[in-house]
């Protein structure tokens, strides 16, 4: 077993999954705002803070991502940010794109950024804890997109990032994400995201990457977030499965999904029922952002002195998704 393997594994079993606490300064601006908080430096770390000492860090948290600002952050309690997530078991990673941009000759498409100069930020970021990292490629959906132009550009960077980031020793994330926006059919998002994760192994292999030492992190197949028709959990489980099965070599370990919008209980029971129905060698997971933090973000705005509330709410949220992780979640165990 590869030292990656290890790192990667220990990320992602027994029911662990992954806090994507990255959120750069701009999108947490949005998310505070959003619960009429003021976005300051102390306010995301006060934040963040009271989530990583909460209690089910240590059974249900194998790796959390940060961004820039938050790995070099000191707590008030006196600890480093990557500190307080080894005290707790888990791992720290750390968010290396510099985000998406418009596409050259295809401006209504993405392409992340963040090549330039990242074998020097990765030695930083390792002297400073990280142990694993995330890159995440976007992709619209539409009758025409993806373009095979962004499918590839964007596969093509995952992989130059993956391959520097093994040469520092770190497990890579790779995140190709078919958005929810649109009103598409489950089908189509099927049919583009095999083409998307495809590509992307496709171009792994050929930057020579160990496929054993990734994990990859995709959007679970469902109807665009505007569409009239709305597939089962099942289906959703299904269709996933189906998705993973036909795109992904046996050698990946597994597999952490993004949330990508959905609703807290949605993302819960759609990876419930993923697990319940694996036919495949995957481990399959989380790793979620909005639908780890969203009622702990609600309930912190609203008394940030009352850490202990804050901590109950994202207890039981992470408690439920390392229970759908397993597959044994229910929703009387949801509603206890
Ligand atoms: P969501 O779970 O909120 O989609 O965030 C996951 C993530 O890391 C997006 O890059």
């Amino acid at each position: 077993m590869s030292e990656l393997n290890k790192i990667a594994l220990k990320i992602i079993s027994n029911g662990k999954g992954i806090l994507a606490a990255d959120e750069s300064n701009e999108t947490m601006t949005k998310r505070l705002e959003a619960v009429n908080v003021p976005s300051t430096p102390e306010n995301r770390l006060l934040f963040r803070e009271t989530i990583l000492s909460s209690e089910s860090m240590k059974e249900c948290i194998g790796g959390v991502i940060l961004y820039d600002e938050t790995i070099k952050q000191t707590t008030n309690f006196g600890k480093s940010i990557p500190d307080v997530i080894f005290s707790s078991g888990a791992l720290p990673g750390i968010k290396v794109d510099t985000g998406a941009k418009n596409l050259a000759n295809s401006s209504e498409e993405k392409i992340t950024e963040g090549l330039d100069g990242l074998r020097e930020r990765l030695k930083k970021y390792y002297k400073l804890g990280a142990r694993f990292t995330k890159w995440r490629g976007v992709y619209c959906i539409s009758d025409k997109y993806p373009s095979k132009l962004a499918i590839h550009s964007n596969a093509h960077a995952l992989a130059r990032y993956s391959a520097l980031v093994q040469e520092n020793n770190m497990v890579p994330i790779v995140e190709p994400e078919v958005l929810m926006d649109g009103d598409h059919t489950a089908d189509h998002c099927l049919k583009k995201t095999s083409e998307v994760i495809k590509k992307c192994f496709d171009e792994l292999i050929l930057h020579k990457v160990d496929l054993s030492g990734i994990i990859l992190k995709p959007n679970m197949i469902l109807d665009g977030s505007s569409s009239e028709y709305k597939i089962s959990g099942e289906e959703v489980s299904r269709k996933t499965i189906q998705c993973l099965q036909n795109s992904v070599p046996s050698e990946v370990p597994g597999i952490a999904f993004l949330s990508g919008g959905q609703s807290e209980i949605e993302a819960t029971e759609n990876l419930n029922l993923i697990n319940k129905n694996n036919t495949t060698n995957f481990i399959m997971t989380y790793s979620y952002g909005r639908a780890l933090q969203q009622s702990a973000l609600k309930t912190w705005s609203k008394n940030n002195k009352d850490i202990k509330k804050t901590q109950i709410i994202f207890n039981h949220r992470v408690k439920m998704c390392s229970l759908a992780a397993k597959g044994k979640w229910s929703n009387e165990l949801e509603n206890k």
